[in-house]
């Protein structure tokens, strides 16, 4: 039974709901409704299309190197089983609101309007951030290929990680060709996915086979390392969780472990976006809890096998924290597959940036939809029936950042938001159950409340494991949100003008 009270069909205020049968019947709309043509094959596709990024490919190096050694693999494990908590959580919403949006629309259908506007807001942080950061990482591969040409862009246009460099002119222009081609529509993105998602599949497995056969057992002493106190910065940088128990803060050790799993996380992220695409999926309620999990199985074998093969190859201390799988081979004696290794992670990292876009595009969609965002944004375009409108303006507004942005804080920011969402779409699961036990669920989350509850602490410790100066940037971003909704969304929500209208 519904606790609704309003005639709009929610609590009014803040916390007024919307229903899952309205937010459904929100995307029958002709001139706002998306083309249904995704199957549970495309939406696993599209999944890996996401997760495989930077974090394995640049990531794992660094957190090796300086936050966990061998024991990378055992991070991975940890972020991997975070993950599929919330991949539980996530498939009941997603089958049981099958609608644009993600963690978004979940919230407005159990939590409210606030917590669904917090949410929204919050998923910029991860889906926009994460463009950019992925479209940063994916400018270094491509320059470091030029350079094995002989080609070099001039140092200004290097982008601000590089010394001298101002503007990253190839992560810009990834991001403006990327936008078009999403403005063309769904079909066409899909098919470029799923020729470069093969690239970067086989690319991981030349890393895992060939890589087997130099291994060395010796680099796998010690495979946890011992905790070693940390040398630099303030303690600003250092985890949360060490500082609020007044521990001295460490590098290594089991701690190191957890630090390690709340980096590589950034490796997991995409999974969720695949929920995103709900609305454009033929049978939303059996292919959405088989593509979530799916992509997320096989991607956290992927990356154990890779981060114990990396770490085995060369040891840890001596590992690149630039390009750590094609420079292993280089190590080893073997240029050429390093030479293959950084191709496919330049082609493989465009996906990974499409896919980011595209969610964030559904998300803003699905919020002006609502009238949180002004509506002008949520109208399809006539022919290729595609959010063209938020999609011009936000890779645009992408593109600039990733020119003029560093990319290492931006991930640490990009997890932050993530990991929250992961809360709320939790809570949501249990509140939902509660509040409409009648709606039929063709995933259902097992042991409810037990699992929901162990989701959200689990991601709340990785959240800790952050650094402090995250959360301060964190909380800094979600005030600015709450006053944005205080002076537009609240206003203008169609929810609300809804409850009004049928109240005069
Ligand atoms: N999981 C994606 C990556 O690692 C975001 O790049």
């Amino acid at each position: 039974m519904s606790t609704d009270t309003d005639p709009a069909g929610g609590r009014g205020g803040a916390f007024r709901t919307k229903t899952v049968e309205q937010s459904i019947r929100d995307t029958e709309e002709p001139e706002h409704a998306l083309k249904k043509s995704l199957s549970a094959l495309d939406l696993t596709v599209f999944g890996v299309g996401v997760i495989i990024g930077t974090g394995i490919f640049v990531l794992t190096g660094k957190v090796a190197k300086e936050t966990a050694g061998p024991a990378t693999a055992l991070a991975f494990v940890v972020a991997g089983v975070v993950c599929a908590l919330a991949a539980l959580c996530y498939a009941e919403f997603a089958s049981t609101v099958p609608v644009a949006g993600s963690a978004y629309t979940f919230s407005y259908a159990s939590l409210g309007e606030l917590p669904a506007w917090i949410i929204g807001w919050d998923l910029v942080l991860e889906f926009a951030l994460g463009t950019a950061v992925v479209a940063v990482g994916w400018s270094g591969y491509v320059r470091s290929l030029l350079d094995n040409a002989g080609w070099h862009l001039p140092a200004a246009l290097e982008g601000p990680d590089v010394a001298g460099g101002t503007f990253d002119l190839l992560a810009f222009l990834l991001i403006l060709v990327l936008t078009a081609i999403l403005v063309l529509g769904m079909k066409l993105s899909a098919r470029i996915t799923a020729v470069v998602v093969a690239i970067k599949v086989t690319v991981v497995m030349i890393v895992i086979i060939a890589g087997l056969f130099f291994i060395k057992a010796d680099n796998y002493k010690p495979f946890v390392p011992e905790a070693q106190g940390q040398t630099s910065g303030s303690g600003w940088d250092a985890p949360l969780v060490q500082l609020m128990f007044g521990y001295e803060p460490t590098n290594f050790g089991v701690m190191g472990i957890f630090t390690a799993a709340s980096i590589v996380f950034f490796a997991f992220i995409g999974f969720d976006v695949v929920a995103t695409a709900a609305e454009e999926t033929k049978l939303p309620q059996r292919d959405m809890p088989r593509g979530i999990l799916g992509s997320l199985l096989i991607c956290t074998v992927l990356y154990v096998a890779v981060s114990l093969v990396v770490t085995g190859m060369q040891h840890y201390s001596e590992l690149s924290v630039t390009a750590p799988l094609a420079d292993a081979f280089k190590a080893v004696g073997h240029p050429f597959y390093a030479g293959v290794i950084s191709f496919g992670a330049a082609v493989g990292l465009t996906t990974v940036c499409m896919i980011l876009l595209l969610g964030q595009t559904r998300v803003f969609f699905a919020m002006s939809r609502d009238g949180l965002l002004p509506r002008f944004f949520s109208k399809t375009h006539p022919r290729f029936r595609t959010p063209y409108r938020p999609t011009i303006l936000l890779g645009v507004v992408i593109a600039i950042v990733a020119g003029f942005t560093s990319i290492n804080e931006l991930a640490a920011l990009v997890n932050i938001g993530t990991l929250f969402a992961f809360v709320v779409v939790a809570l949501g699961v249990i509140i939902l159950r509660r509040t409409r036990p009648d709606l039929h669920r063709a995933f259902r989350t097992p042991w409810v409340p037990f699992l929901p509850i162990v989701s959200i602490a689990a991601s709340v410790w990785l959240m800790l494991n952050l650094p402090s100066e995250t959360w301060f940037r964190f909380a800094v971003w979600m005030v600015i949100g709450c006053i944005v909704y205080a002076l537009y969304g609240r206003k203008h929500s169609r929810l609300g003008k809804a409850g009004q209208d049928a109240r005069y």
